[in-house]
């Protein structure tokens, strides 16, 4: 968006105005969350990746998160998830992410590990555990041999400090490729119910080593991680991590609180956002789902963590996005299935909170004539 757009479109609404992290400006407060498209082959992205992520930055958010892309061959959730474990990954990345940023978004991207959610069908094929003895399937990794449940019920194997060390290098490795590949904007998956989201959760984690017990205990594996990337990643730009701050599984007063302080400890830590989220970490799980459910609760992280917060979940209408904003509750609306639905959703989002010249939220070829006609659509 050019800069006087920008400081029109400024006055008129919060979701609308610029975010400065570190030395990152995003164009506007819509961010685009990671989403898997597991369609990739050997972890290496392809056309549908490309197309896919560049129409989502032409539509206007100011930032795109590339999905959860794994940091070892037995980190993807499914055998079409991205990677980033080798450097043959990095060429496909380094398209998608010059793409995104000629579309005027900046680039962002995911790294995780799955955890005992690892070695599982598509979505659409199933969304369950490859079955034991198929050759598409591999050993689960966890803090400890707890499965999941339900539909995910393999036993993961319990990491021995050795695989702690491997897989912590693989996230060190894998963030120095996303900045390689032009990344500028990194989020540590440590969130839903994956492996790191697996060590600081009760329902996963029951060592009685280090890496478990109290809370400090169940918060290392996550500290150490992030301090780790934090040596290899540029001071200079937006390091952000996506965890579960509540599972709703009726202890939530206490996660939450345990939660804080761990958001506490990553900024202490260098972490310059955090992208609030659900634990996803039990089938038992009671969801209150709702529009903008999770906004009050990344509300209170933001205040009492003292840290820039993202959230998600249902914020779909223009005018709750922009409220989330203007009342503090985050900093960056993550807007997800609309996105899908519609990638040109932050220019109807413009139009709707009614900002000067909204269609300059799209790219010159689309925006002029929108703008010459001010076509009703
Ligand atoms: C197709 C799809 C794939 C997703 N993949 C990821 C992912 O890779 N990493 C992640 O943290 N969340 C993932 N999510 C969750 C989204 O990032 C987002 O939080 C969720 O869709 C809620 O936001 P929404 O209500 O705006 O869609 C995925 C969601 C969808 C619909």
């Amino acid at each position: 968006m050019p800069t006087s757009a920008m400081q029109e479109s400024k006055s008129m609404s919060a979701l609308f105005t610029p975010f400065d992290l570190k030395d990152v400006t995003l164009r506007n407060r819509i961010a685009i969350p990671p989403m898997c498209q597991y369609s990739a082959v050997d972890g290496l992205t392809n056309d549908w990746h490309l197309a896919h992520y560049t129409g989502l930055a032409r539509g206007g958010a100011g930032l795109v998160i590339v999905e959860a892309t794994a940091v070892s061959a037995d980190g993807r959730i499914t055998p079409g998830c991205t990677g980033l474990w080798n450097d043959a990954q990095m060429a496909g990345m380094a398209r998608i992410a010059a793409a995104i940023k000629a579309g005027g978004a900046v680039p962002g991207i995911q790294i995780a590990h799955a955890g005992r959610k690892a070695s599982a069908n598509r979505p659409w094929e199933g969304d369950d555990h490859i079955a034991e003895g198929d050759p598409r399937g591999w050993d689960t990794l966890s803090p400890s041999a707890v499965a999941f449940g339900a539909h995910l019920p393999k036993v993961p194997r319990a990491m021995t400090l050795d695989d702690i060390a491997r897989v912590q290098r693989d996230f060190v490795d894998a963030a120095r490729r996303a900045r390689e590949a032009g990344f500028e904007w990194l989020e540590l998956h440590f969130a839903h119910g994956y492996l790191a989201q697996s060590f600081f959760s009760r329902h996963a984690n029951q060592r009685n080593d280090a890496y478990g017990g109290n809370a400090a205990g169940r918060s290392r594996f996550l500290l150490e991680t992030l301090a780790a990337v934090r040596e290899v990643w540029p001071g200079h730009l937006p390091l952000t991590a996506r965890f579960g701050v509540i599972e709703f599984d009726g202890h939530d007063a206490q996660t939450l609180a345990e939660s804080i302080e761990l958001a506490r400890a990553m900024r202490e830590g260098g972490l310059d956002l955090l992208n609030v989220s659900v634990g996803f970490s039990t089938p038992e799980a009671k969801i209150p789902w709702a529009p903008a459910f999770l906004a009050p609760i990344a509300g209170r992280v933001r205040s009492e963590a003292r840290l820039p917060v993202a959230s998600s979940w249902g914020i779909d209408d223009p005018q709750l996005a922009d409220r989330a904003v203007a009342d503090g509750q985050m900093d960056l609306v993550m807007v997800g299935r609309a996105l899908l639905a519609n990638p040109h959703w932050p220019y109807h989002a413009a139009r709707r909170l009614q900002v000067q010249r909204p269609s300059w939220v799209l790219p010159a070829p689309y925006a002029h004539w929108l703008e010459r006609y001010q076509l009703q659509t």
